[in-house]
């Protein structure tokens, strides 16, 4: 009998939405997220696993620390392409490309000036025809470097459309090949959003020349469905962050606008590149670097999005998983945490699963872990991934002007809580001891004193980083002196250890950041 032709596939027609990374400059600019030039690179590793279009890694003029971070990206990652931020001058631009050009092609000039008459009168002092010359002017200036260059109209929601739709067809004439329109304040609302990229649309002759891009502030909330309403009125690239962490109310959470494009393709034609699997990764990454968690009930990425509480749900789930499960914990890479080492484990197995990890560290930082590990594995029966991101973190830091020694702390429900403490300031033993109200306040004073420290402790919070009892207790402080504020993470099975841990972290990385600053980097 004659096979049947085989059936004809049927043409995906769904449109790509290319998917901006702006961890690392939007994202970090917000008070608490500054990460240092390592944590950055991990990162940006972190960004190309989940297979991110474009990775905005910096802000290059704005500091010496922030122009190695861009060129450290721009000359480790291959994949994605890499964008650094300049404002719409000449410096700018020129010192962006400087840290760019290693990654050659796929290295994006991402230049920027505020087109709305609020912004243009009080901040820029400007009138719109010189906005107007000077975008233009740099635009040919970036494509003179690289024909990679994306423009965007800061605050375009509020910008008047003619002029909206003047700059933008000036830059695409001048040589942007990608127009973003921000939601600068978080201002606009979906259908409002749509209809300003309908009518760029409608109203910019040589629109089909650039690709349109949105970024989305979300002080109303509505980051991502308005990036969804762009979408379906044309824009084709979405500019987002891990967690959605970003200036004020942050930016568009990269995992949910890419889980809604993922759920919904029954009335969404479009799809990303994004490795989904990789999303709570990279959430989880983001959060032990900042030391700043998502709340529980956060979206994709939260500790509860796929728990089951009410005994109806748990019925239901139980009978089948698609009646209160929208999508997989596994696609979104939430599995439970896989037992990796035991106490018999050697330093072999151990360096190899921080690689898998992500983690690349010289000799001396793996020793420094491997002594940690052997310790943790001592006193607890199971030694989980989170357990080793936990103390990796603690290891690898860097340029450590204080370093925790001893602590002894008495307490009880009848004691004055007594601790003392013995640290190292730049190589001198230091000891003192305080009196607090509990261990934890006894060991922070001791510290306090020690250092002659003037920071404030601003927050101050205790987690455990898997179950169990004999679970190492993660504590995150977040610290804050003058302009700076500092996150502080530690982690112990000994939460007063943790606890000194995540002060004196938060205290080294206010000193580095003053430093700094001080010498102008
Ligand atoms: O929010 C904004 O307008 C920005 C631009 C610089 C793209 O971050
Ligand atoms: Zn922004």
């Amino acid at each position: 009998m004659a096979k049947a032709p085989a059936k004809k596939q049927k043409q995906d027609d769904r449109q790509i939405i290319r998917i901006f990374d702006t961890t690392l400059r939007d994202g970090e600019q917000a008070p608490g997220n500054s990460m240092n030039i390592e944590e950055k690179l991990r990162i940006a590793k972190q960004l190309q696993k989940l297979n991110v279009d474009v990775i905005e890694a910096g802000f290059p003029i704005a500091s010496d620390g922030d122009f190695e971070a861009v060129k450290l990206v721009a000359q480790t990652i291959k994949g994605p392409q890499i964008a650094g931020l300049c404002r719409s001058s000449e410096k700018d631009i020129d010192r962006a490309w400087e840290a760019l050009k290693y990654a050659g092609e796929r290295g994006r000039i991402h230049t920027f000036i505020a087109t709305s008459d609020i912004h243009m009168k009080y901040k820029l002092q400007m009138e719109p025809a010189k906005v107007l010359a000077s975008a233009v002017k740099a635009v040919k200036r970036a494509a003179s470097y690289t024909p990679n260059v994306e423009f965007s109209c800061e605050d375009a929601v509020r910008t008047r459309l003619p002029f909206l739709a003047e700059v933008v067809e000036a830059v695409i004439a001048a040589g942007a090949t990608t127009v973003n329109i921000p939601d600068t304040v978080g201002y606009t609302v979906p259908f409002e959003y749509f209809n300003i990229i309908t009518y760029l649309k409608q109203n910019v002759p040589n629109i089909d020349k650039a690709i349109i891009s949105v970024h989305c502030h979300n002080d109303l909330g509505l980051s991502v469905a308005n990036s969804l309403a762009a979408i379906q009125a044309g824009a084709r690239q979405v500019e987002c962050t891990i967690n959605g962490i970003g200036e004020r109310a942050g930016n568009c959470s990269l995992e949910e606008f890419v889980m809604i494009l993922k759920t919904r393709g029954d009335i969404l034609p479009f799809y990303t590149n994004i490795a989904t699997e990789q999303l709570t990764p990279s959430s989880r990454l983001l959060t032990t670097i900042t030391g700043i968690g998502v709340q529980p009930n956060k979206s994709v990425v939260g500790a509860n999005a796929f728990a089951h509480e009410a005994g109806i749900h748990q019925h239901g789930m139980l009978m089948e998983k698609t009646t209160y499960e929208i999508m997989t914990p596994e696609s979104v890479g939430l599995n439970a945490s896989a037992l990796v080492l035991g106490k018999h484990s050697g330093r072999h197995a151990f360096k190899k699963r921080l690689e898998e990890l992500g983690y690349d560290l010289d000799d001396e930082k793996i020793n420094r872990s491997f002594d940690r590990f052997k310790t943790l594995a001592d006193l607890k029966k199971e030694v989980f991934d989170e357990d080793l991101d936990a103390i990796v973190a603690d290891e690898a830091r860097e340029d450590e002007k204080f370093k925790l020694g001893h602590i002894t702390v008495t307490c009880g429900s009848f004691a004055v809580a007594t601790a003392t403490v013995q640290l190292e300031i730049n190589g001198t033993p230091v000891r003192t001891a305080e009196l607090g109200d509990g261990p934890v306040d006894a060991t922070l004073k001791a510290i306090k004193k020690l250092t002659k420290t003037k920071a404030k402790l601003m927050q101050y919070n205790v987690g455990s980083i898997t179950g169990g009892t004999d679970a190492q207790g993660e504590v995150t402080v977040r610290v804050a002196e003058g302009h700076h504020i500092v996150v502080g993470k530690g982690s112990s099975t000994d939460i007063i250890e943790a606890s000194a841990k995540a002060y004196v972290h938060a205290l080294n990385r206010l000193h580095s950041r003053q430093k700094r600053v001080s010498e102008g980097v």
